[in-house]
């Protein structure tokens, strides 16, 4: 399974198109990462530089000529020795034609290249802020333009770009509307992570530890080739639940406690992020089973209202009303559901928004806002959905709701009339988890 060629080329199209003749715009890959010494953290590209491209390595630059309408890519060089030590590196002649750029040539030559690329546009697109070295080196190649053009006589004809624009306002809202490339690997990460959460609920067991649970929750990411999470597993017995972005992952699972497990694979770079919550034992309490349908119905109400035309706010509303009007009838919280929601007195037990774009990133870009209002959803959007419920061993909260941390979370794609759960397969019922975990 790969993207085609065909939705880069077509991306970096849109690119040239928007900028038009007066634009270039310039993007770099990531920067290897060194763990010590000689070791690095294994690679991942740039979420954006994958985008446009599919090019798999560090030191690249992409140069997309509004005026020339041309996508340029930089790369290292083949090099017998480094690639018998480090591996395959394509080259630019293999990676012009692998990529499809129209033009490729070794990394050591993009400084060299870059002035005449500027000069005379108006505009130079960068992600600035992104990469804050490769922003000095840029501003380093504009200021000799700046100065060289200035001392020309012909000044109208020789100009530096007189406006560095933000990259991300032109890829962003691409990136929201995922094209059907992308729903094929969100699909497939969705289901990756789904196999994980089934495997964790089949040998989660009271006196195993978190982290042996992870190891089965990785393990069924890399067998599926999800070579790597999207984001640090979190996998919280008991009262860890209660921490939200929990990631130690050390302690000993205990009979009686809920284990709350939230973890996605990273396919292809497209990320998966499911939350399972489960009994340590196989069997939910009565409490825990009552909390933990109120967040099932705060999930499934939510995901029931997902289609084009809604607006993320009215579909949090519907996921918090759920949730108040449970903590209310369990005395957690008085008074009515339109009082507490005023007063925000529910953060105690739900301190965070209801979901989060998915896509290249976990926590994916192109905002919930749009000037002041909040985005309509449209076909191709895919969010998180993840109500959850935390209630912490206070002294003021009856013991039986100690510690009970809920979260259950699915990622959903915005389809013409509804949305496409690509979560569903991993079990969320209590009679399904309950089975499984029985076996
Ligand atoms: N796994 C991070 C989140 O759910 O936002
Ligand atoms: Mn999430
Ligand atoms: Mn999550």
């Amino acid at each position: 399974m790969r993207t085609t060629m065909k939705s880069y080329l077509s991306r970096r199209q849109h690119i040239l198109d928007t900028i038009g003749k007066d634009g270039v715009a310039i993007l770099f890959a990531a920067p290897e990462q060194r763990r010590s010494n000689d070791t690095e953290f294994p690679f991942r590209q740039d979420s954006y530089f994958h985008y446009l491209s599919g090019f798999p390595e560090p030191e690249a630059v992409i140069v997309l000529d509004g005026a020339a309408q041309t996508s340029t890519l930089y790369c290292r060089d083949k090099d017998a020795l480094d690639e018998t030590w480090h591996g395959f590196r394509y080259g630019a002649e293999a990676a012009q034609t692998e990529f499809g750029f129209d033009a490729a040539y070794s990394i050591n030559q993009w400084r060299e290249h870059i002035e005449d690329a500027i000069l005379n546009k108006r505009q130079l697109y960068a992600l600035w802020g992104l990469y804050p070295e490769q922003d000095a080196i840029l501003m380093q190649h504009w200021h000799h333009v700046q100065q060289s053009a200035g001392q020309r006589a012909l000044a109208e004809y020789s100009r530096a770009p007189d406006a560095l624009v933000d990259l991300s306002t032109l890829l962003n809202p691409m990136r929201l509307i995922k094209d059907a490339d992308e729903l094929i690997m969100l699909r497939e990460a969705g289901r990756i992570s789904a196999l994980a959460h089934i495997r964790a609920m089949q040998h989660t067991h009271p006196g195993m530890k978190e982290f042996q649970i992870e190891a089965e929750i990785l393990h069924e990411f890399m067998w599926h080739g999800a070579r790597y999470p999207a984001y640090n597993s979190i996998v919280a017995g008991g009262k860890n639940a209660c921490c939200l972005h929990y990631v130690d992952n050390k302690d000993t699972l205990q009979n009686g406690d809920l284990l709350l497990i939230d973890a996605g694979a990273e396919y292809q770079l497209y990320a998966g992020d499911i939350t399972r919550t489960l009994p340590v034992n196989g069997t939910f309490s009565p409490v825990q089973k009552d909390v933990y349908e109120v967040v099932l119905a705060a999930n499934e109400a939510s995901i029931a209202a997902v289609k084009p035309g809604m607006n993320w706010a009215d579909i949090h509303n519907i996921a918090l009303r759920i949730l108040v009007q449970g903590l209310i009838d369990f005395k957690l919280l008085k008074g009515s559901v339109d009082g507490n929601i005023e007063s925000r007195a529910y953060s105690r037990f739900y301190m965070h928004g209801l979901g989060h774009w998915v896509g290249l990133d976990v926590h994916d870009v192109g905002g919930r806002w749009h000037e002041g209002k909040p985005v309509l959803l449209q076909a191709g959007m895919c969010t998180t959905i993840e109500p959850g419920l935390y209630i912490n061993a206070d002294d003021d909260i009856p013991a039986a709701f100690h510690n009970i941390g809920i979260r259950i979370e699915d990622n959903v794609a915005v389809t013409a009339n509804g949305c496409e759960n690509y979560t569903a397969s991993a079990p969320k019922s209590v009679n399904d988890i309950q089975a499984l975990m029985r076996g």
